[in-house]
Order: C-alpha cells, then structure tokens, then sequence
C-alpha cells in the first residue's frame, strides 16, 4: 500500500498531468484523487497519439481499472466536468464528493473584470470568487446538483478503505507551491493554499497516511498572469531556447526563466517532498529525447541532475524526455 502525494515545486505547468497519468498505469493505481483548486488547472496527457487537456479529471484515466475521484476541497465546474467525462468515456469510474464547491456562472463573471483580471491576471474560470462564497457559506455544493446526481460519492470514505485494504492511491495536486495563497508570492497568487498537506486536507487524507510525496518541477521555469519571476527571459529569448509555451487553460503566454534552484530547494521544505519529477529534459538536452533509461541519458543532462539532487538534497527519480506518457526515465527502484 502507497499514498503519493504528487505536486508541483515552482509556479504550475510543470507536468504533473504527464508524471500522474505515467504512474497510474506504470504502478497500476486502484484510486487517483484530484486535488487543488479547480478548472483554473489544465493537465496535458498525451496518450495514444491524443492530447487531452484535463481541468477537472485525475489525469489516471489513461489506466483503465484506475477510480478517478475529485475530492470535497476542490470546486466544480459541472459543464466542464461532463464534458471531460464523456471525452475521456470514464463515466462508470468517476466519483464526485457531494461536498465539492460548485463554480456558478456570477463567479465567472466576478473572476473576468476588476482587480482580479487586471491586476492579478487570474485565469478568470471562477475560482477566486467561488472560493470566497464558500468561505462566507453561501456556496452551492455539488449535493445540489441533480446532474451530477450518478457521481456523487464520499470521496474521503473511500480513499481510506481503499488504503485499509493495501491499495494503492495517487493525489494529484494542481497549480504550483508558489501560486499557494499562503506560501507564494501574495497577493499574485490563487484562491487558497495548494502545497501537499492542502491537497491531502482537500481529500480528507491525514498527514499519517502518506508515504510519498513527489515534487515535479520542470527543467526551467515558468509563470503565467502577474507576479514576480525571478531572473525572467524576454520572450524572443523564450523562443529561441525552445522554452516559449502557451498557457492549457487560457492561451496566455507563459513567462519562462531558467530553473531556480533556492525555490526548488524550498518547496521540497514546504511540501515534505521525498522525491523529485524533472519535467523537459528533451528540450534542455535534445539528445535525451524519447530517452527511457538512465544510462542513455547525455552526461550534460545527468550533471544536470546531480546538480539538481546537491541543491534539494532529495532524489530526482523520475525525468521526462517528451510529451508522451511514456517518454520517461524512471529510476524509482534505484533510488528510493
Ligand atoms: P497545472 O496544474 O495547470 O499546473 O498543470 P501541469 O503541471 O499538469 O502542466 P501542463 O500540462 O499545464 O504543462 C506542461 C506541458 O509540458 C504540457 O504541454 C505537457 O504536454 C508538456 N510536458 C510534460 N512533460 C514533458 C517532457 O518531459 N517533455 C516535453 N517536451 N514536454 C513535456
Ligand atoms: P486563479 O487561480 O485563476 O485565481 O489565478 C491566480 C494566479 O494563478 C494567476 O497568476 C494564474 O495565472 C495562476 N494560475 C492558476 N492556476 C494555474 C495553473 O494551473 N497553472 C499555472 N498558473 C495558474
Ligand atoms: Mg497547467
């Protein structure tokens, strides 16, 4: 039996969706639990030459025996959720908590204007505003819901059994340990906190319980809306690195800066991280792409690594070589 905790140690888009969806079918995951704030997130899998774009589905749908369940802290966006259901045909094994938070459309148009679009460069999806009605309790919950009826489940209830019986259970955090609204960089930050204990909390898993906790970080960095980024690039210079992405949820340009070793190192503290995911390896080091052991990795990327291992003083166990779910390295029986 494993609890994994999986979350991100820089500003989001670090590849979470790709490391979750890779480890539900490598290690057979019976439960992957989403965590987080809500559709404000977009995991990419790219699975069977298909790219999906997840806002509100576990990224482990990729393993067809896994249960996909989104945990009582999370919002709900129910348009969106139905629509990933039926994209991803994993409608017998979704469960909803009924205590999820719904996004309603006033939400939305709250997180479109004013201070939050143009100050804080939200993702403007709701979840800042659905998030403060929930504190002053007068937020629907997903109970209310009649569509998501079928769905409803006791997502707490459930994780635990499943870790009484020896089963296995990923929890897929989102966004980024400095996006949290307690541990980043206030007040360019998202609605609550988004480090490991909240993503357990938002599960209802006790700190007790969790026997790993993967922190993915990406091989540079990247930030989308406003905030500081430490030792930014300009955007040509994005570009001709090859690091120039385009935001999942909002098509926003994300601003990319080399990999920051001294957040890197701190996350690891924030989050208890016992091991690290290095995202991107292809693009720093074109040689190591599609690669899938260590020893075939180019020796510029593994000094890389053990630069990476000195500074965080965690395992680097798993490094992404590619999009594609299996363009991995995995060296988690070596190292852990
Ligand atoms: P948030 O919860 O929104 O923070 O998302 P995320 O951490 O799941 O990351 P997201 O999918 O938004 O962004 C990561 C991007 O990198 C996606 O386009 C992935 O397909 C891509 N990606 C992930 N790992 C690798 C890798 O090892 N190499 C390459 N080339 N691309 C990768
Ligand atoms: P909000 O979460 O939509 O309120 O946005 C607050 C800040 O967090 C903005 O800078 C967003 O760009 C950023 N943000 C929220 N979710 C994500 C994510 O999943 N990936 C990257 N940035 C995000
Ligand atoms: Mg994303």
């Amino acid at each position: 039996m494993t609890c994994t905790v999986v979350v991100c140690g820089f500003f989001g888009d670090t590849g979470k969706g790709k490391i979750i969806s890779y480890l539900s079918s490598e290690d057979k995951i019976a439960i992957v639990a989403r965590a987080g704030v809500g559709p404000n997130a977009g995991h990419t899998v790219v699975f069977e030459n298909k790219k999906y774009k997840l806002r509100m589905l576990p990224s482990g749908f990729v393993y067809e025996e896994c249960r996909l369940l989104i945990g009582p802290g999370v919002l709900v966006n129910p348009k969106i959720l139905l629509q990933e259901i039926q994209s991803t045909t994993s409608k017998s094994r979704v469960g909803v908590d009924r205590q999820c938070a719904v996004i309603e459309p006033k939400h939305i148009e709250a997180d479109k204007k004013g201070r939050l679009a143009e100050k804080i460069k939200t993702t403007g999806t709701g979840t800042g505003p659905c998030n403060a009605d929930r504190a002053l309790r007068i937020v629907r919950l997903t109970r209310d819901i009649p569509e998501l009826k079928e769905f409803l489940t006791d997502v707490p209830l459930e994780v635990n059994e499943a870790l009484d019986e020896g089963k296995d259970v990923l929890i897929e955090g989102t966004q980024g340990t400095y996006l949290s609204l307690f541990h980043g960089t206030y007040p360019y930050c998202t609605s609550k906190d988004v480090t490991a204990s909240a993503a357990c909390s938002d599960i209802g898993v006790g700190p007790t319980r969790v026997d790993e906790v993967i922190l993915v970080l990406k091989a540079y960095t990247t930030r989308v809306g406003a905030g500081p980024l430490p030792n930014e690039l300009s955007w040509e210079e994005a570009e001709k690195r090859g690091w120039a992405e385009v935001a999942t949820v909002t098509g926003r340009r994300r601003r990319a800066a080399p990999f920051n070793y001294e957040l890197a190192k701190r996350a690891v503290m924030l989050n208890g991280a016992t091991q690290a995911a290095v995202t991107k390896f292809d693009i720093l080091f074109p040689e190591c792409k599609g690669v899938k052991t260590y020893d075939e990795l180019s020796h510029e990327a593994k000094s890389f690594i053990q630069k990476i291992e000195k500074e965080i003083k965690v395992p680097v166990t798993l490094m992404g070589t590619g999009p594609g779910t299996s363009e991995i390295v995995d060296v988690r029986n070596l190292k852990v």
